[in-house]
């Protein structure tokens, strides 16, 4: 192992010795940690005669343990970061190191999220099983709309999750946004119990419901998009870093921020919250309802990743990649109205099929302009602005500050 003398030479000198200048400085990090505090360590580790077999192979371990290629294994360089160094993807500095922070916007999401934290337990859902065992509580259409939304969510929070934990997380190369995308994905842990629990307190077929996304085509779309964009960049072998690979990472946030959590959530939402309104399925709709706030909060993070990497890369936002991105957009926008049709047959809960329509170009049309696109469906108009009145962006902090006293209290949100 190199001493602490030897890292003090020329650099020539130690690569003479064939290290690498971060094992090289890993070894010395190593050696400034054994100067302050090995001495005491190694005492603490002697063998002494009341030591069993199986420590002493504990102890033994530890003095083959080379620390110093643990160290220089470490991503990205030892020293400590400058805020200049951070960046989105493709970063060279220590993502260990949470500050200084160079997105505020991410962290704030983080502590904002935090702030909202909820529980699927703490709703009450006495009103929605008597509802829905009684025989004539819900209509055929809306049982549907129940069935549907909880298939279709069911599962797909999961791989929403899939994404962020397999293949997103490892490629967003700054710690603020990792933290968010952590808390993120707990969340969707709780979106996906949510809706285990709807489905357990009603008595559903539980087969049934979660392999909907398999059995039923408006759902198994949805899915198998979301899907091979997941695909792309799930292989341990891909990495970013070439205009390519940091195209198929930009690729992979459009889908699923801009069109799964964008769009494909929005038919569902409010026909559930629709119905919530109506003071049916109330407590299915409060569990919509919490989940749809944390949603828009994923989807305005992943609106600001998808920027930040534009702006510090921008090279990767061609022709191409617009008239791409424009395409994946109008994509989702499509499957979502067929979901839309699919879900609502006939005129059901005060909307039907046109309405939503309308309503999903009106949200296509805000995602295409979120992330510096034109409008694909202009003059749209929004047949339920109360949908915005629930999400607006604006209302988000008195959302949060309320969230917290009704948390602590355990008190319900009410319906206009
Ligand atoms: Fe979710
Ligand atoms: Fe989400």
């Amino acid at each position: 192992m190199l001493s602490w003398d030897e890292f003090d030479k020329e650099d020539g000198e130690v690569a003479a010795k064939g290290t690498t200048p971060a094992q090289a400085a890993a070894a010395a990090t190593l050696d400034k940690l054994d100067s302050a505090g090995g001495a005491a360590a190694l005492e603490a580790r002697a063998a002494t005669a009341s030591d069993s077999d199986a420590v002493k192979r504990a102890k033994a371990a530890l003095d083959a343990l080379d620390v110093a290629e643990g160290l220089a294994e470490l991503e990205g360089s030892s020293a400590r970061v400058a805020v200049d160094e951070k960046r989105m993807i493709n970063c060279r500095a220590d993502l260990n190191q949470l500050v200084p922070f160079k997105y505020d916007w991410a962290w704030q999401k983080y502590l904002d999220g935090c702030a909202n934290h909820w529980m699927p337990q703490e709703v009450n859902m006495t009103a929605d099983i008597a509802l829905w065992k009684s025989m004539d509580g819900l209509t055929e259409d809306e049982r549907r709309i129940v069935m549907r939304n909880l298939g279709f969510f069911s599962t797909a929070d999961s791989l929403v999750a899939n994404n962020l934990a397999l293949a997103v997380y490892r490629l967003i190369t700054n710690p603020e946004c990792r933290q968010y995308i952590l808390r993120q994905a707990f969340e969707e842990a709780i979106h996906t119990h949510a809706y285990q629990y709807c489905i357990e307190s009603l008595g559903m077929d539980e087969g049934e419901i979660f392999n909907m996304y398999h059995e039923i085509p408006s759902v198994a779309k949805k899915a198998a998009w979301g899907l091979k964009y997941t695909r792309a960049i799930s292989d341990p072998e891909f990495n970013t870093g070439t205009v390519e690979t940091d195209k198929e990472l930009l690729r992979n946030l459009i889908a699923y921020y801009c069109v799964l959590e964008g769009i494909f959530f929005y038919c569902g939402f409010t026909q559930i919250l629709s119905m919530g309104r109506r003071n049916k399925m109330t407590g299915v709709a409060e569990q919509f309802q919490y989940i749809l706030r944390d949603e828009s909060m994923h989807l305005n993070f992943g609106i600001d990743v998808i920027n930040q990497i534009k702006i510090e890369n921008p090279h990767l936002w061609d022709a191409a990649m617009k008239e791409e991105a424009t395409q994946m957009i109008l994509q989702g926008t499509q499957l979502e109205i067929e979901y839309a049709r699919d879900t609502m047959p006939r005129g059901v809960l005060g909307m039907n099929a046109a309405m939503m329509e309308d309503y999903l170009k009106f949200i296509a049309n805000r995602r295409l302009t979120q992330i510096g696109l034109k409008e694909e469906y202009p003059g749209t108009t929004n047949p339920f602005p109360w949908m915005s009145e629930i999400m607006d962006l604006k209302k988000e902090k008195n959302f949060f500050e309320t969230r917290v006293i009704e948390y602590q209290t355990g008190g319900a949100l009410s319906w206009d």
